[in-house]
């Protein structure tokens, strides 16, 4: 277990194992580290020169200080053109991978804000991460016991808050890493439904202590296979027919009193998907554990605004499934009915997520919520499209720009697609059942996903995030996204769910606001 603290302190004095400073491109120390900057002197662009930090992004270097500074370790990590929050998210969490069996670490990153001090604490925890559960020997090298964050405003409310919410949006990124990094065989949609049920259950235990203020339970309802059949879940049930292991709908609620909004989440949930009969290349197959990274998300974030106390009403459905062949997998021609009674013709066994969301939202819409956002690992075309660190929008446009606006905030990058009327009448072309499942086009196809989810939205504001690029890692880590799972969506919710429940209307206001 690693303790945080913020402390206002000269790095130079200061006496942890290792010192962390942060290099901009033009080669001079960041803000932070000015002390530093001063013990060495005119040594410092040699010393810099001689260790190969130019100031980009990516760069880290240990220097013995020979007594220069108090701390026996320097570390520099390259930040880029500017100290801005993601940067200093980025460096921070290329730190946490460097800086090992130190049992102290004093990160003199930027950090004269609250967006700073948040960029620091999430970017350092998050680049730590490993998945560990499966290794026969314990992890080497351990975490440090101590990290102080040095800012120059540690004795500010404002920033002192930030320690806090940080470490439970922290601890919600990498609930829904360790899910998603977990293999599909142990992570069938009954275990998932029982690890969410437990994560739940652990969540109403740390509630007492958190606050006090609105601390309302989460409540837990598991729908098995039997009660989706009494519901008719057609989407659920279709594409879970192939698999052993029978589909579930995982329906969360948080419910306190001074709720000032309603928000549904829906997360796609889909523990392996091997495209069922319509099965996939094997190469696309090889990281599909991670096509349950939605449900992962949009539980973990409401686990973690139920810790914050927001005051947001939050409705979450997470649609747990199997995409398998079996003898009674689900057939290209099939029809199948969602929850709500649309009829949809099921044109490819491998476009599966949307059926699973259908019943979902279906679900969603009945609890009447202000906003529905449902996020899903739905197409390889959003990753074509955006490409493999940015996910893609869709939806009304304010939700959408709320979206946007979240992610902008957490540190996650999205990007706006549009559902043009020609893409909805490709959904609405079946000339056997309502909708159009898959219509043999692949142009476009993350459109007519969205498109096709819309059908099931009854017309309340709403928003879908394909994260299908961003989810998983493929290559080595990169800033405080580790190899695997990324945890991608958590953040932007609970920033969501965050500006929810305070909604700035007005900038004088919101000053106002933080003065009192
Ligand atoms: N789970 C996949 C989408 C995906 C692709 C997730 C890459 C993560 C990384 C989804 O179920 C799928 O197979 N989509 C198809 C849809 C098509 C058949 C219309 C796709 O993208 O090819
Ligand atoms: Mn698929
Ligand atoms: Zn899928």
């Amino acid at each position: 277990m690693t303790t945080y603290v913020l402390r206002s302190a000269s790095p130079a004095k200061t006496r942890a194992e290792a010192v962390v400073v942060g290099v901009l491109a033009d080669g001079s120390l960041a803000p932070g580290g000015e002390a530093v900057a001063e013990a060495y002197g005119r040594k410092l662009p040699g010393l810099l020169s001689s260790v190969g930090i130019s100031g980009k992004p990516g760069e880290v270097a240990k220097v013995p200080t020979g007594g220069a500074i108090a701390s026996p370790l320097l570390v520099l990590v390259g930040l880029g053109a500017e100290a801005t929050p993601d940067a200093v998210r980025r460096a921070a969490g290329n730190v946490a991978r460097a800086v090992t069996n130190a049992a102290s670490v004093a990160l003199a990153l930027p950090a004269d804000s609250p967006e700073l001090v948040r960029a620091v604490l999430e970017g350092y925890r998050l680049g730590g991460y490993a998945f560990t559960r499966y290794k026969s020997a314990p992890p080497t090298p351990t975490a440090p016991a101590d990290v102080v964050v040095l800012t120059p405003a540690a004795r500010r409310a404002e920033v002192a808050a930030v320690l806090e919410p940080a470490q439970v949006l922290t601890d919600a990124v990498l609930a829904a890493r360790d899910w998603v990094n977990t293999p599909p065989a142990d992570l069938t949609p009954p275990a998932f439904a029982d690890e969410i049920v437990a994560a739940a259950e652990a969540t109403n235990k740390l509630l007492p202590r958190a606050h006090g203020r609105s601390a309302a339970k989460v409540e837990v309802e598991v729908l098995d296979e039997t009660r989706l059949a009494e519901l008719g879940c057609g989407g659920l049930l279709g594409v879970g027919a192939g698999s052993a292991a029978p589909p579930r709908l995982v329906e969360l609620t948080y419910a306190p009193k001074d709720a000032v909004a309603h928000v549904a989440l829906v997360g796609k949930g889909i523990t392996f998907d091997s495209g069922g009969l319509w099965i996939k290349p094997a190469g696309s197959m090889a990281t599909m554990k991670e096509d349950m990274a939605g449900a992962a998300a949009v539980v973990q974030a409401t686990l973690a605004a139920a810790r914050l106390g927001l005051p947001v009403r939050i409705s979450t459905f997470a649609a747990l499934a199997e995409n398998m062949v079996g003898e009674a997998s689900m057939r290209p021609g099939d029809v199948q009915t969602m929850y709500d009674g649309t009829t949809v013709e099921i044109g490819n066994t491998d476009a599966e997520g949307r059926l699973v969301l259908a019943d979902a939202l279906g679900r969603a819409v009945e609890r009447g919520p202000d906003m529905i956002v449902d996020v899903a690992t739905l197409t390889g075309h959003m990753v074509m499209a955006l490409g493999e660190k940015m996910a893609g929008v869709l939806g009304t446009d304010e939700v959408v720009a709320q979206v946007l606006a979240a992610g902008a905030g957490a540190g996650e990058d999205a990007w706006p697609m549009p559902l043009p009327e020609f893409v909805v009448e490709r959904v609405r072309s079946s000339k056997v059942a309502d909708l159009a499942q898959y219509d043999g086009i692949r142009w476009g196809g993350g459109l007519f996903a969205a498109a096709f989810l819309r059908e099931f939205t009854g017309g309340l504001p709403w928003a879908h995030v394909d994260v299908a690029g961003p989810t998983f890692l493929k290559g080595g880590p990169s800033g405080h996204w580790t190899a695997g799972a990324t945890g991608y969506g958590v953040a932007t919710l609970v920033e969501l769910l965050r500006n929810a429940a305070a909604p700035v209307t007005d900038p004088a206001d919101a000053a106002a606001s933080a003065a009192s």
